[in-house]
């Protein structure tokens, strides 16, 4: 069976670009038709500045929230990354199998390299490594899909890369994985700003349509959406990113396409009427479900052991086999080597 393998950041609120580029998949295919794992990757969360209560906070809301928007622990495995040792055990042999340059290439570490430098402030170190520990989120655990939105295609594209290194050097132990993408939806932009991605930390509030923003909130958002300087509903992302975005939205919201959506609504302001009534058909549900677990607390909490246990179970002899396999000796190991290796060897 395919084994997939995502997760998500617990650094700022949820937004409809997390939901249509990933959660949404996971939960209406992924789980289905996978042996499939979705975790939330704390550890990523301390990458930038952090307050330690914020981050316990979103961790349990994003915990939450994937249960809400259709996780199923009978079906898959929910567990927070912390709580899996192995996840910082294998980050650490990517490191040594990664290079320095490798690193700095990630546009999203460009990007945020540039943007702190404009206010003088320089970022963690642990950006700079972040790409590793996704790496070895993804590799401990033999995945063969891993289902993100456009933006972390890179990353994927990279663990790529350090599994086949890895195996060519130390002999086979990780499976190659590939991103999954979805057709529509697969980057949504912020609606203040169409040429940026629409992101949980950003500054633009009003262009952010967050998962559990109230309904009037999320419809004022996106009646405020801004569009383009024609008056023409057409699909075109580079002329009219603006109305393209809505357009995907609405499609990834309907199950429709966008280019047959253009030809349906003749303005600007049936177009966003009818994306916020698509919007909030989809997210209705996904907001009365995490009312009802907020009261549940301790089911949230089961989940996530029960989670973890069984990813731990999976990743234990993959990252113990990389162990291994890159030389370091195993604990209990010591005699067993000895014997097996004749002296002459041993000496070097
Ligand atoms: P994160 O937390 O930024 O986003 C979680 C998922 O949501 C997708 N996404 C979007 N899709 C479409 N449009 C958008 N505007 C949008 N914003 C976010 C992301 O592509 C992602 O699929 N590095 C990852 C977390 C991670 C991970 C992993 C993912 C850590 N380890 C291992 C997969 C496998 C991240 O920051 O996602």
């Amino acid at each position: 069976m395919t084994r997939v393998f995502s997760g998500i950041k617990p650094t700022g609120h949820l937004t409809l670009g997390n939901y249509l580029g990933a959660m949404r998949q996971w939960a209406a295919v992924d789980q289905h038709q996978a042996d499939a794992l979705f975790c939330i990757v704390d550890l990523h969360g301390m990458t930038v500045d952090h307050d330690p209560a914020r981050l316990r906070r979103l961790t349990r809301q994003a915990a939450t929230l994937l249960l809400a928007a259709g996780l199923d622990p009978e079906l898959c495995t929910v567990f927070v990354q912390s709580h899996v040792d192995e996840h910082t055990r294998l980050s650490y042999l990517m490191e040594c199998v990664a290079t320095d340059g490798e690193m700095r290439r990630m546009i999203q570490y460009k990007e945020k390299v540039a943007s702190e430098a404009v206010r003088g402030r320089s970022v963690r170190l642990s950006l700079l490594t972040y790409p590793a520990l996704m790496a070895a989120d993804i590799l401990a655990y033999g995945a063969d899909e891993v289902p993100v939105g456009d933006d972390q295609a890179q990353h994927v594209e990279l663990t790529r890369d350090l599994a086949v290194r890895f195996n060519q050097r130390y002999g086979h132990t990780f499976v190659v994985p590939k991103a999954t993408v979805p057709k529509v939806a697969a980057r949504v932009m912020n609606l203040q700003d169409p040429m940026s991605k629409m992101g949980k930390s950003d500054d633009s509030g009003p262009g952010v349509v967050y998962l559990l923003d109230e309904p009037e909130v999320i419809r004022k958002k996106i009646m405020r959406a801004v569009t383009d300087s024609g008056q023409e509903v057409v699909y075109d992302r580079e002329e009219q990113p603006g109305v393209a975005n809505l357009l995907e939205i609405l499609a990834a919201c309907t199950g429709g396409n966008p280019e047959s959506l253009a030809t349906v609504h003749d303005s600007y302001g049936a177009l966003k009427r009818a994306t916020a009534d698509a919007v909030l058909d989809v997210l209705g549900p996904v907001q009365a479900r995490h009312k009802e677990l907020c009261v549940d607390p301790g089911y949230v909490e089961e989940v996530l052991r029960h989670g973890a246990e069984k990813a731990r179970a999976i990743a234990r002899p993959i990252v113990d086999t990389a162990y291994r396999a890159i030389g370091l000796l195993p604990p209990g190991a010591f005699a067993e080597d000895a014997v097996a290796q004749p002296a002459v060897n041993a000496a070097r």
